[in-house]
């Protein structure tokens, strides 16, 4: 199992992993729109050269208090092929992408999915950090996790991702 950067060629296979994860077009068509603007990131995985899994990180922003040095990155949409999924390899595209990110000095990652499983990874319900949805979902299922010790203190507002995700 390979992780790495969305390359050009991968466009094709990223846009029928999400299809087929999310069974619509909605989350590949987000990807197309957001591809290319400052601050997102896209990570595929490869399994016997096939694209079978992609996380991709979007800008989001904070529309209350917050310190001046908060960058923060939304995660979504995740997704594996239906049948490689259970496999480990959402976690591993995930573990890789929160350590991309640090790297790159972001502060704090957002998400909205299943609290099980993002637990795992250190997220959060994003309500004890002082962080609502903008959207309307259970306090539970908005999560986030700081890239760095305490960069949240100090935050309250609502998170706001870029106007592309209204249309999913
Ligand atoms: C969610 C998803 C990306 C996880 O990828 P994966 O490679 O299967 O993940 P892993 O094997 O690393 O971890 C599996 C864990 O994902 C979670 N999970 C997967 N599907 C789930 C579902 N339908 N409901 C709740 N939790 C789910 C569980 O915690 C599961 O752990 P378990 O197998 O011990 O129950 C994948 O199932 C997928 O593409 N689903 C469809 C798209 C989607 O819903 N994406 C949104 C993610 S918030």
């Amino acid at each position: 199992m390979e992780i790495r950067a969305e390359q050009p060629e991968d466009l094709n296979a990223i846009q029928v992993v999400n299809t087929a994860a999310f069974g619509r077009a909605n989350e590949a068509h987000l990807v197309n729109q957001l591809r290319g603007i400052a601050d997102t990131f896209s990570f595929v995985a490869i399994e016997s050269q096939q694209i079978v899994g992609h996380v991709f990180f979007s800008p989001v922003i904070v529309d209350g208090a917050y310190p001046e040095s908060l960058r923060m990155l939304g995660l979504a949409p995740l997704a594996v092929l239906p049948q490689y999924q259970r496999q480990g390899i959402g976690s591993l595209l995930i573990r890789h992408g929160l350590g991309q990110c640090a790297y790159l000095g972001y502060k704090a990652v957002m998400v909205l999915g299943y609290p099980e499983f993002y637990a795992r990874f250190g997220f959060i319900s994003s309500k004890r950090k002082g962080l609502t949805c903008e959207y309307s979902v259970p306090d539970d299922v908005f999560m986030v996790l700081e890239l760095q010790d305490g960069a949240l203190n100090g935050c309250s507002g609502t998170v706001k991702y870029r106007s592309e995700f209204n249309e999913v």
